[in-house]
């Protein structure tokens, strides 16, 4: 299978002043191959942005090879543009010009024709919902609105490789889920996608292989199904009660969680095996002070707790 990114030995250093300076990116090495989806996963700071700004040739790398579409994103940087599009972490969406003209300036600075725009854009339009707001102008749409207006940018031009950074946060549901399914429908056209996110059920559901990166490093990389079997499922328990005596911490550190925060009447905890929380969730039932209950899968960060400090179950205030 053709490899659409190659990324071997990345290391990427932010200098400072008088002090040394920042290893954002610490020798990372993965590969994408054509039309499927690689997720780039990982807490705040971890280098995910700045690795997708390498990648689009935004940022220079310090050492290292980068091929994007078989170009060296030093050497061949112009091929390497051409070759794709990126939404990044901030927001570059044209507040001022109405959705419709948005995708006409992006598609015409991208060689499309009025004519070729117009027919796509139905299309687009479809996929993201986006109808209703054709003629409004993204500074009076919500934050997720104009987001969505962005990540359609995307679908309307056509070349082999989209970067999204964060495309989905700030989005409500229902706008993930269509966004969700676009990412989906490109890749079966055999676009290559890399995104980065740090909801891991997102990239779950979505990505053919991941790579998790922490302070710069990958610590685990694979299929999705490879890097799930390593155990990083955790699940968290929010739970609301009327009143709650003093002997619940207690209580709950018999069930060895990797987090545990208590505050008035409110529990959150994280565990990590399914059967765990339903146990968890049946005591607090029966303790009849049960007011609310969430139960869903653990954020990465918790996970990260885990698997790159292995500290142990301790209270956090
Ligand atoms: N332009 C920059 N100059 C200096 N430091 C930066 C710059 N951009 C990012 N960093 C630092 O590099 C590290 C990685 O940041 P980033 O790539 O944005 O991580 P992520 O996208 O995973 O949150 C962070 O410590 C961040 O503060
Ligand atoms: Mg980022």
């Amino acid at each position: 299978m053709h490899q659409s990114i190659s990324v071997t030995n990345l290391i990427k250093e932010y200098s400072r002043n008088k002090e040394k300076p920042l290893r954002a990116v610490n020798d990372i090495s993965f590969a994408v191959e054509s039309g499927k989806i690689f997720g780039l996963l990982g807490p705040n700071g971890a280098g995910k942005s700045t690795t997708i700004k390498i990648l689009s040739t935004l940022v220079a790398p310090t050492s290292g090879t980068v091929l994007v579409n078989g170009f060296d994103v030093v050497k061949q940087s112009l091929d390497v543009r051409k070759s794709l599009c990126v939404v990044l972490q901030e927001n570059a969406v044209e507040v001022y010009l109405t959705v419709r003209h948005n995708f006409l300036t992006f598609g015409r600075f991208h060689g499309m024709t009025a004519a070729e725009i117009e027919r796509k854009m139905g299309h687009i339009l479809d996929l993201f919902s986006l109808h209703d707001v054709i003629n409004q102008k993204p500074i009076d749409l919500s934050g997720g609105l104009k987001r969505r207006v962005q990540v359609a940018k995307m679908f309307l031009v056509d070349t082999p490789i989209v970067f999204l950074d964060e495309a989905t946060t700030g989005m409500d549901t229902f706008n993930k889920r269509s966004t969700m399914d676009a990412i989906r429908e490109e890749a079966r056209r055999g676009r290559t996608i890399v995104l980065t996110t740090h909801m891991l059920e997102e990239a779950e559901e979505l990505c053919d292989s991941i790579a998790i990166i922490n302070h710069g490093k990958i610590v685990a990389s694979g299929t999705t199904d490879e890097v799930k079997k390593m155990g990083l499922q955790m699940f968290y328990l929010s739970l609301k009660f009327s009143e709650l005596g003093k002997e619940v911490e207690e209580l709950l550190l018999k069930f060895a969680p990797v987090k545990l925060k208590i505050v008035n009447n409110e529990v959150s905890v994280t565990v990590r095996e399914h059967h765990t929380a339903l146990n968890i969730l049946s005591l607090a039932q029966s303790s009849g002070a049960l007011k609310h209950f969430e139960i869903s899968t653990a954020s990465l960060e918790d996970v990260f707790v885990e698997l790159i400090d292995g500290k142990k179950a301790r209270p956090v205030q």
